[in-house]
């Protein structure tokens, strides 16, 4: 992880969970259909790689009540220290490359059934090396799932923020293919989430950077682009916009 992405989680870490949970139902929705995507059942070993502070993990927990802990890594110690601490969490701080790689060993024995990476591969610098780690993680009937924005994205950001955005994130169908390469059953499919958010609230997310991009951006820039964001949606009180996500999944082949 590069010094700037650990200061920007860092500093986030405190008000992430504030910035999505403006409405309950935006995070039930994302872990339904994470949970749907990869048919968890209760019997399943979970794990979610970069899990940031469990914002999703603990919803995760509860509808899919799993017999064992889920492990939570992150190498962030900030975002880390906001998993609650339940015995349905078993926080791990590592990168997703120290698990894939073996330098950091997780907490459960056996293998995983299920590996979740929620809005973190774009992080992950070699991402075939780290996904073909994970995927020696699983069991026989083991899934894996990488939720990630697509390369364009609804937010209501400003210009060069969506320039910067879409140079920077992965094409999911790359991920997909790194994820084929490794051996398992590849595929891409996309869920659309509403998203209906008072501008002010709005205006603090992006002042708080809510997502890495905006510290791609100085003090300045950054007070420039909200400017701009002010004069777009000036009468607009409430941002209306459809939150796309690619669900790139990974199945072991039967054997
Ligand atoms: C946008 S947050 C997503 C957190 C959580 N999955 C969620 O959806 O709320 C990205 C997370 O990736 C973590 N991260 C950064 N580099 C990583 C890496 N190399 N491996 C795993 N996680 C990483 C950050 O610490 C941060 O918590």
């Amino acid at each position: 992880m590069t010094g700037q992405i650990a200061d920007h989680y860092g500093r986030l870490a405190a008000t992430y969970d504030d910035h999505w949970t403006h409405d309950p139902e935006y995070v039930r929705g994302v872990v339904r259909a994470m949970s749907g995507a990869l048919r968890l059942h209760p019997g399943d070993a979970i794990a979610d790689v970069g899990c940031g502070t469990g914002l999703y993990t603990r919803q995760l927990a509860d509808d899919v009540a799993p017999l064992r802990p889920i492990v939570c890594v992150d190498p962030t110690p900030a975002m880390l220290d906001q998993v609650p601490a339940t015995p349905a969490l078993r926080p791990v701080l590592a990168s997703a490359e120290d698990v894939a790689s073996g330098r950091v060993s997780l907490p459960l024995p056996g293998p995983f059934d299920a590996i979740v990476v929620k809005e973190a591969i774009h992080h992950v610098t070699d991402r075939a090396g780290t996904l073909r780690g994970l995927a020696g993680l699983l069991s026989d009937h083991g899934r894996m799932l990488v939720v990630m924005l697509p390369r364009t994205i609804g937010h209501p950001l400003f210009a060069a923020a969506h320039d910067r955005f879409t140079e920077l994130q992965p094409d999911p169908a790359d991920v997909a293919e790194a994820i084929a390469t490794t051996g398992l059953r590849a595929s891409v499919s996309y869920r659309t989430f509403h998203v209906a958010i008072d501008r002010e609230r709005y205006v603090r997310m992006l002042e708080a950077r809510y997502m890495s991009v905006l510290g791609e951006f100085s003090e300045a820039e950054l007070a420039e682009g909200i400017a701009q964001f002010r004069h777009a949606y000036r009468e607009e009180p409430v941002l209306r916009f459809e939150d796309h996500f690619a669900f790139v999944t990974g199945w072991v082949r039967p054997a």
